[in-house]
């Protein structure tokens, strides 16, 4: 059972949410607004169904993650209707509420068919969820203004959603901890998964993404996707990229860690903590996003100068000669909520400096970033550089050698407030 704080949060929460969804509706024209909460897809041409995990606005009321095929009926001046599809069923578990205080904030239905609830009373309504759940439904289906409305209505995080995304990195942090004693012990990828679910007591179907445990050149794949049973001969290195849902939050935390006679990848690793706790502390209101990417870029600059990799080129010819995007090829961070990428973050096309970027705006209190500088050894972007023209100014024998450790990301999961920011990872961590 969470804390009370965390209850009555919830029930300010749902609060907060009532009014956002009134001004939203009555902007553009509806007297109601149906939440379909998702259902998992079922494999073509086999009878096994894909892992299900929630729609993101029934996921900002609810927080209810496992909750296939229910609704939610949003009206102005009504408790939120909650409809729960519940069938007498032999085959499966029925899902289980728990009785906790916000569900006095809603009415509640149990139903044993799929189909939406009642809609008396709603005159122009209108509809949000997965196509494909709702071919028998009247309203307007997922009116792309109307959409993007209620992304917004996630930008700002409620003082609910920010506890519980501090407790969602508090348990991953446990099972980052689990992780690194596991490597340092020899373990394989597999092993450190397995460690990582043990302390996170999460499964990997229910964490907001599948981990990344990249041991060795592993590392060096942005987004790894296997886990080796067997341990290299010689572990140097581990990326783990792993979070944990908390009542439908999700931390999104990355870790690197040396092995213990990997002096010259540690030296790097430290580098880049030194210049990611910067970039956090550049969190703050009015600070322009993109603006910490491309400091981001200057101080991934400055390390591979430091640490010898380059020579003879400026922090500024480093960035405009793109060999900081051949090291550190993805964005900065995004927004983080519900999804891991949360909605909202790019009311426009990324520049072309920060193809991959996801977010692009000015930092308000409230908005929950991530802080995720890396810098890897990538054989098909450093291979160009190094055979064309300024091959002559990187170090390719260290290149080489570090190739082997892959890469290093460091992240943490930031809030904005009205002063500055905090920092949820580094505040569980301490
Ligand atoms: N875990 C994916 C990301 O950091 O964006
Ligand atoms: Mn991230
Ligand atoms: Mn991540």
């Amino acid at each position: 059972m969470p804390n009370t704080r965390i209850l009555s949060l919830q029930a300010e929460h749902v609060g907060i949410l009532q009014g956002r969804y009134e001004r939203v509706l009555e902007g553009h024209g509806y007297d109601g607004l149906l939440i379909s909460s998702g259902a998992a897809p079922t494999r073509y041409g086999d009878d096994q169904s894909w892992h299900f995990q929630g729609f993101g606005p029934f996921l900002h009321w609810t927080g209810l993650t496992g909750f296939e095929h229910a609704w939610l009926l949003i009206r102005p001046g009504r408790k939120p209707l909650l409809s729960v599809y519940q069938p007498v069923d032999f085959w499966h578990a029925s899902v289980e509420l728990a009785q906790e205080p916000w569900l006095a904030e809603f009415e509640l239905c149990f139903s044993e068919s799929r189909s939406a609830p009642g809609l008396a009373g709603v005159s122009r309504l209108a509809v949000t969820g997965d196509p494909s759940l709702l071919a028998n439904v009247p309203g307007e289906h997922n009116s792309p203004g109307l959409c993007e409305a209620l992304s917004e209505t996630r930008v700002h995080k409620t003082a609910y959603e920010i506890a519980c995304l501090a407790q969602a990195n508090q348990l991953a942090l446990a099972g980052h901890s689990a992780a690194r004693e596991a490597f340092l012990a020899g373990a394989s990828e597999f092993e450190i998964n397995l460690a990582y679910q043990r302390a996170t007591q999460q499964r990997e179907a229910d964490a907001p993404y599948n981990s990344i445990i990249g041991v060795n050149g592993h590392a060096g794949t942005l987004h790894y996707q296997y886990y080796d049973t067997t341990t290299p001969a010689k572990p140097r290195s581990l990326l783990i990229d792993a979070g944990v849902r908390y009542r439908g939050y999700c931390s999104d935390i990355t870790r690197t860690t040396a092995g213990a006679e990997e002096g010259r990848f540690g030296a790097l690793v430290q580098g880049l903590e030194q210049l990611q706790l910067r970039l956090c502390d550049m969190v703050a209101p009015g600070v322009d996003y993109v603006d910490i990417h491309r400091k981001t870029h200057l101080g991934i600059a400055a390390l591979l100068s430091a640490a010898g990799l380059v020579s003879g080129l400026s922090d500024e010819e480093l960035v405009s000669e793109g060999i900081t995007r051949a090291f550190f090829p993805h964005g900065i961070g995004h927004f983080l909520g519900v999804q891991v990428h949360d909605v909202a973050g790019k009311p426009e096309l990324s520049p072309a400096d920060a193809p991959f970027l996801r977010l692009m705006r000015t930092l308000e209190p409230g908005m929950v970033v991530t802080i995720e500088p890396g810098l890897y050894f990538i054989p098909s972007l450093l291979e160009p550089l190094l055979s064309g023209p300024l091959g002559n100014h990187m170090n390719r024998p260290l290149i080489d050698e570090l190739r082997e450790c892959g890469g290093i990301r460091i992240e943490d999961n930031v809030v904005v407030t009205d002063t500055g920011h905090r920092n949820l990872t580094r505040e569980a961590e301490a």
